[in-house]
């Protein structure tokens, strides 16, 4: 990674540049077993992508992205998958926060981390601790992470407000379950890789009003190309929020 990496290659483009970037990494399995290789070849090779993806939205301005790289459901997968999964994460942190605190960026795990191995814990405290200053590109990780769980979550630490008596039941309206939540952030554009046409209960209400591109490449093969064209076919989107496309143009006029 360059030392350059947040500022803007296109700042010409700044306006039509989607703040929040989300990511549903999917196809290393099948990109493993395509070669004849175990699963876990598949994420080691998916971890070459995440660095370019980040890369990628750094240097283009983007101000948020957020990787799903395990999901509460991922608990299911066969036993070796996932503790070599775990030993991923643990290798990739203590290999990349440097990297990551070198090029301004703030690193943050939402999910609950508290199944996680100790080792991968303390690596994530270390990492989210090292690079809470910086002002570049906001990298969130979804681990152990479920769009229902965070909602549920939201759910919880407002009824704990009600009961303190810090809030009332007429204050929860939309913003304060936004602000309730891991991510607070409402997501611009979400690319999904491995073809699949699914939300697989990632930022449910983040998602509202998300532009959705689906690739048919598989995660250990994106790279710029595919980074490009997911920004090109936003570029290309009328974002309505409800609106006609009539009231649109007219408030770009
Ligand atoms: C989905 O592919 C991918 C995962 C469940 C794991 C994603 C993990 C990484 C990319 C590696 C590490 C990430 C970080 C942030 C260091 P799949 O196994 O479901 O693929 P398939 O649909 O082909 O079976």
């Amino acid at each position: 990674m360059s030392n350059d990496l947040n500022t803007p290659i296109c700042p010409e483009d700044g306006d039509r540049v989607p703040a929040h970037v989300a990511i549903i990494m999917d196809g290393n399995g099948r990109w493993a077993q395509k070669r004849g290789q175990i699963r876990l070849a598949g994420h080691r090779a998916g971890v070459r992508s995440v660095r370019r993806a980040i890369e990628f939205a750094g240097r283009h301005g983007i101000r948020q992205l957020t990787l799903f790289a395990f999901s509460s459901e991922n608990w299911k997968r066969p036993e070796t998958e996932v503790s070599g999964l775990m030993e991923l994460f643990s290798w990739a942190l203590s290999n990349e926060t440097k990297h990551l605190a070198d090029n301004n960026i703030r690193f943050r795990v939402v999910g609950d981390t508290s199944r996680f191995p100790e080792n991968v814990q303390t690596a994530i405290s270390e990492a989210e601790r090292v690079t809470s200053g910086n002002t570049g590109l906001r990298l969130v990780i979804a681990a152990n992470y479920g769009g229902r769980w965070d909602i549920a979550r939201a759910v919880q630490l407002l009824l704990r407000r009600v009961q303190a008596g810090e809030i009332s039941v007429a204050d929860v309206d939309e913003d304060l379950v936004t602000a309730s939540l891991a991510v607070a952030e409402d997501v611009d554009l979400l690319i999904r890789t491995g073809g699949e046409r699914r939300i697989s209960n990632f930022l449910l209400w983040q998602l509202a009003y998300s532009e959705i591109y689906i690739s048919d490449v598989l995660w250990p093969d994106f790279d710029s190309s595919v980074f490009q064209a997911a920004l090109d076919y936003y570029r290309g989107r009328e974002r309505r929020f409800g609106r006609t496309s009539e009231q649109v143009q007219e408030r770009m006029l």
